[in-house]
C-alpha cells in the first residue's frame, strides 16, 4: 500500500467515527428546560414591565434564566442541547425569572442590582450564547432602557 492511500483510509476512519458519534448522540434523552405555563411568581406578573423591557428579557436572558426555554432547531442537536443545559442549571440557580416574586424584598433587591451590573460590564449574556443568538446581543439603547426601568424598580422596593 502506498503511503498516501494509507494515510487516506486514517482521515476515513476518524471521520466515519466522528460521524457516527454524532448520529448516536442525538438518540440519547435530553431534557429539556420547557413550561407552557407561566408561573405568578413569574417577573412580568411581579412587577409592571412594559413591553419594550419584556422583550429584551425573554430574548436575551429568559432562555438560561427561566422555566422556559426557547429551543430554535439549532439548540435541538447535540452536543448543543448539553452545552445550554450546564448553563440553564446553573443560570437558573442564580437567578430565575419564572420565581423572581417568590423570592425575599433582600434577594429581589440584590438581583436587580446584579442584573445592571451583570448587563452594563457585558457578562451577560453569555458571549457563547451570543456568538450564535444574534438577537440576544444587547446593543447600547437596550442596555440602556434594561438599566434605567430596573434602577425605578430598585427604588420602589
Ligand atoms: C446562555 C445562558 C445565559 C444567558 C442567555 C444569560 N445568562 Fe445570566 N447567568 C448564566 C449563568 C450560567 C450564570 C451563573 C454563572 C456565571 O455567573 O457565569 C449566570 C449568572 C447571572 C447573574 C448573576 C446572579 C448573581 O446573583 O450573582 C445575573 C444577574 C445574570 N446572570 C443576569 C442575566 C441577564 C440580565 C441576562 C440577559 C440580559 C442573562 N443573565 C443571560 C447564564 C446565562
Amino acid at each position: 500500500m502506498k503511503k498516501g492511500s494509507s494515510i487516506r483510509n486514517i482521515l476515513k476512519i476518524i471521520v466515519l467515527t466522528i460521524f457516527v458519534a454524532f448520529v448516536g448522540m442525538q438518540f440519547i434523552p435530553a431534557t429539556r428546560n420547557e413550561s407552557r405555563s407561566m408561573l405568578e411568581t413569574d417577573f412580568v406578573k411581579t412587577f409592571d414591565v412594559p413591553f419594550e423591557v419584556q422583550k429584551v428579557l425573554k430574548t436575551s436572558c429568559y432562555d438560561c434564566h427561566s422555566n422556559n426555554t426557547n429551543y430554535p432547531w439549532y439548540n435541538k442537536i447535540q452536543p448543543a442541547t448539553w452545552f445550554l443545559e450546564g448553563h440553564i442549571t446553573d443560570g437558573k440557580k442564580e437567578l430565575n425569572f419564572s420565581e423572581f416574586g417568590s423570592y425575599s424584598r433582600r434577594r429581589q433587591r440584590n438581583k436587580l442590582r446584579s442584573i445592571v451590573s451583570q448587563v452594563k460590564s457585558d457578562e451577560m449574556p453569555l458571549w457563547s450564547y451570543t456568538l450564535i443568538h444574534w438577537d440576544a446581543d444587547l446593543s447600547e439603547e437596550q442596555k440602556k432602557l434594561l438599566e434605567d426601568w430596573i434602577r425605578g424598580i430598585e427604588k420602589s422596593l
